[in-house]
């Protein structure tokens, strides 16, 4: 029989193991810089919540930028990379280019965690997902428990983002089959589109739309004429929902009106499998905001490197 004394040895055993597990583990976790560096968080918190202070827009930039991540080859910060002799960076290709925003405010942010960490130990992978987190509860969305631990690619893949990320031209079932690719489901697809709640698209993503769809609100298209002609103007900006600044479900009520902006949206309510569960965010913000949550957590999941795959990069643009 053992002793209490044999007992608490044992206990120290398990402990120190259950300790190992984690620090080893291929999985994320809430807790990962708890120990190493529990002033990272904070800190990411502080510059997002400048960043979106000085311009709103900025949070939407960053939401989109975590998501861009995760879909090319996981969640990585492959996006980050800049053009080298030995690859092509993803920023320039497909629905990135000349599209995706806030890389300097992800440089701040590296700069300002290194810097209260004392040395570099936070991913510039993790940091994406704690921005993306962090600009959504700036804009008034929901919160949740990033899971972290996540470690940086040494390489890009230009291909894979136009391959691998979704166009707003799609429709249901070509979205279906881009989210399922990322062991993401419809309702995960729905959810996350919910993202549209904020930030803006450029004119010549959603012209053939307004001058040429059959499933958009006549007044709603013709509004948008005003501003995004069919010749020119190619860069103007219009909301991708009536309160861009807001994360409402203004984005999913509108959808039910016909007046999505980009035909992928509006392809979500078009007579199709996924019309009820849109009907059912319009109305219903706890039920958007839970499921988005959970969708974030999801997406964030996709293919991490973790333990001593990859590295933690010192400039999130440069391989170290
Ligand atoms: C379902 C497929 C999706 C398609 C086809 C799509 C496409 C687009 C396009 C074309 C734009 C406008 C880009 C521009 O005009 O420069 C945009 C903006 C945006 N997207 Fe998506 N998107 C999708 C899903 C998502 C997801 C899953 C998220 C995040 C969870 C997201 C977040 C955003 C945000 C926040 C913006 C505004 C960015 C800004 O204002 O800087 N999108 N998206
Ligand atoms: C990206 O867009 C710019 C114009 O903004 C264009 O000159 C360039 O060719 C595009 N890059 C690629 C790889 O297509
Ligand atoms: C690229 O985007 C900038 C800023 O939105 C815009 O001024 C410029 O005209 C765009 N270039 C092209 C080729 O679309
Ligand atoms: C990039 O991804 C494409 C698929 O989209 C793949 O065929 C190609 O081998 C990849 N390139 C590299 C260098 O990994
Ligand atoms: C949608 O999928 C079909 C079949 O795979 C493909 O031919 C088509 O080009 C896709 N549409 C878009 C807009 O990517
Ligand atoms: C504007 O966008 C359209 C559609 O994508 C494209 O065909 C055209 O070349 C663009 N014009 C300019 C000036 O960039």
């Amino acid at each position: 029989m053992a002793s209490p004394s044999h007992l608490s040895f044992q206990l120290q055993i398990f402990v120190l193991l259950a300790i190992a597990a984690t620090a080893f583990s291929s999985a994320l976790s809430p807790y990962f810089y708890d120990h190493v560096c529990p002033q990272a968080l904070p800190a990411i918190k502080r510059v997002v919540k400048a960043a979106v202070a000085k311009e709103r827009r900025m949070g939407a930039s960053l939401l989109r930028l975590h998501f861009h991540d995760c879909f090319v080859n996981g969640c990585d910060a492959s996006i980050l990379l800049d053009n080298t002799n030995t690859f092509e960076s993803e920023k320039f290709e497909g629905p990135n280019n000349n599209s995706t925003r806030g890389f300097e405010v992800i440089d701040q942010i590296k700069a300002e965690v290194d810097k209260v960490c004392g040395c570099s130990v936070v991913s510039c992978a993790d940091i994406l997902a704690v921005a993306a987190r962090d600009s959504v509860v700036a804009l008034g969305g929901p919160s949740w428990k990033v899971r972290l631990g996540r470690r940086d690619s040494t390489t890009a893949n230009a291909t894979k983002a136009i391959d691998d990320l979704p166009n707003p031209f799609m429709d249901l079932k070509n979205l279906t089959t881009i989210f399922r690719r990322q062991g993401l489901n419809k309702r995960d697809l729905v959810a996350l589109s919910g993202g549209h709640t904020i930030g803006f698209s450029q004119c010549f993503v959603f012209r053939e739309r307004i001058y040429s769809a059959r499933n958009i609100d006549s007044a709603f298209a013709q509004k948008l004429k005003a501003t995004c002609p069919r010749k020119g103007g190619n860069s103007t900006l219009a909301p991708l929902d009536p309160s861009p600044a807001s994360f409402d479900v203004a984005y999913f009520s509108n959808l039910v009106k016909q007046r999505g902006l980009l035909a992928s949206d509006q392809a979500l309510f078009s007579g199709g499998s996924t019309d009820a569960l849109v009907k059912t965010y319009s109305n219903n913000p706890e039920a958007f905001w839970e499921d988005f949550a959970k969708s974030m957590i999801r997406m964030g999941n996709i293919k991490p490197l973790t333990g001593t795959q990859g590295q933690i990069r010192e400039n999130c643009r440069r391989v170290n």
